[in-house]
């Protein structure tokens, strides 16, 4: 291809990349720019296309319309999620069904999961106000549970899940609400199934707030690890409808992470030890809301962010402490709304514990999750340098490989942590069911 060619084709790939965006909102700036590349080739061999070029020129042609929707749901969002992630969040729901019940309203509750993904969240909202708010019967509450992915809404609502999705919530102690099906996988619980209802939902469409996809007057939204994906404009649009979504002294979840950068206007920030939440406590001044978020420190809004747990003082810049202080460290800057510090701290911890397996396995995970591959990388190569036949370290590896969109090469990991996964049933069985996905 000629130099001319390679220009011509980046721009079209550049203009895709922006339709994209504008459409569902989901940004490739940056680092995650090869992502997006990568992924224009599966998207290609999906509709039988030769290749990026064609795929992207597939995406810029004509209107935008579901099938062009469902592609990217497809091949552009990632569906990490599991059952009670950040427990301290479904206490947020308790809190406001207690607070229903004590005010004597006759109306239900409302609960929306936005960006549900595979539905482990609105079910675990459920599960939560039928352990922690027993008095309030199940009819009287309405859990809304939304995503752009129609794949992972019908996993959702067939509601079987293997023991992955537990990862950090014990089966056994949840067993009123799933039945074994005697292969590993569980099912929930009918009943708890009929409180949720699934729908297609953009986030990055006008389709709320409205009547019509019931997404008014809500008294608790989730909208956990799905801003981190969109650009700031968007992620403020976002925040903005959501907000006129709920009622007055409703509350928006998100990750710590997403609550470092963004402006959250009318609301109060709230920080619990492993979850913040965003109240909104009054009518908004007329003034439109502006689209570009301005970072502002959250102690500069109007009333002063309170703490549910007292957050260790700390600073990036402080000497690094050892091996699960250190992490205690990176993970109360997180919470604190400060990723990038965090990010800063976990460097100085990786660089000052390179010969710590456990450090360089833990940082791994926590850069993937706060969106960070290149450091992932760099501590998944230092894990498996210390510890060749780590088992998780591949699985880490191939998250990492995945990300970047480089399939036979997650394959290949993902065999590998297999075969020295031994007896870590969980781990075997997740490397196996991914596995089967990819295949
Ligand atoms: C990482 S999952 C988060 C799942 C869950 N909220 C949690 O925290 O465990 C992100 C989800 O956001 C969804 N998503 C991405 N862009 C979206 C959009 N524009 N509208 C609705 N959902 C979107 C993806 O399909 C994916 O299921």
């Amino acid at each position: 291809m000629s130099a001319i060619d390679d220009t011509v084709v980046a721009d079209v790939v550049d203009l895709a990349a922006q339709r994209v965006e504008a459409a569902t909102g989901l940004t490739f700036a940056g680092m995650r720019r090869r992502q997006f590349d990568a992924a224009l080739e599966r998207m290609a061999a999906a509709l039988s296309l030769p290749g990026a070029a064609a795929c992207a020129s597939w995406l810029l042609a004509g209107p935008w319309d579901d099938a062009r929707n469902a592609l990217c749901a497809r091949f552009l969002t990632v569906g990490e999620t599991y059952f009670l992630r950040e427990p301290r969040a479904f206490d947020v729901v308790c809190d406001q069904a207690r607070a229903l019940l004590a005010r004597g309203a006759a109306r239900p509750l409302r609960i929306w999961s936005a960006g549900c993904c595979t539905g482990e969240e609105p079910y675990s909202i459920a599960l939560a106000l039928r352990r922690g708010v027993p008095q309030l019967p199940p009819e009287r509450v309405d859990i809304l549970a939304t995503d752009l992915n129609d794949a992972f809404l019908d996993i959702a609502r067939a509601g079987i899940y293997r023991r992955w999705s537990f990862r950090r919530a014990d089966p056994a102690g949840l067993a009123a609400f799933f039945r074994p099906l005697g292969d590993g996988r569980y099912k929930v619980d009918a009943s708890l199934r009929a409180q949720v209802r699934f729908a297609r939902l953009n986030l990055a469409g006008d389709a709320y707030p409205s009547a019509a996809t019931g997404t008014l007057a809500q008294d608790v939204i989730f909208c956990r690890n799905v801003l981190m994906y969109f650009g700031p404009a968007q992620a403020a649009h976002v925040i903005a409808r959501l907000r006129d979504c709920l009622v007055d002294g409703g509350c928006l979840v998100v990750n710590a992470s997403e609550a470092s950068t963004r402006l959250f206007p009318g609301f109060t920030p709230v920080f619990l030890e492993d979850a913040v939440f965003f109240r909104k406590d009054a009518p908004l001044a007329p003034a439109p809301v502006s689209v570009a978020p301005a970072v502002v420190p959250l102690a500069a809004t109007s009333a002063p962010a309170p703490r549910a747990e007292p957050l260790p003082a700390t600073s990036p810049s402080a000497p690094v402490p050892a091996g699960a202080a250190a992490m205690a460290r990176v993970h109360a800057l997180a919470q604190g709304g400060g990723r990038e510090e965090a990010l800063q701290c976990l460097r100085r911890a990786v660089e000052a514990e390179a010969l710590s397996a456990p450090l360089q396995q833990r940082a791994a995970l926590f850069a993937l999750e706060h969106g960070d591959p290149a450091l992932a990388r760099h501590c998944v190569r230092r894990l498996l340098y210390l510890e060749p036949d780590n088992a998780f370290g591949h699985y880490l590896w191939a998250l990492i490989e995945d990300t970047a969109g480089r399939r036979p090469r997650t394959r290949s990991l993902l065999r590998d942590c297999r075969r020295l996964a031994g007896a870590d049933a969980e781990l075997l069985d997740a490397a196996g069911a991914w596995l089967e996905r990819l295949s």
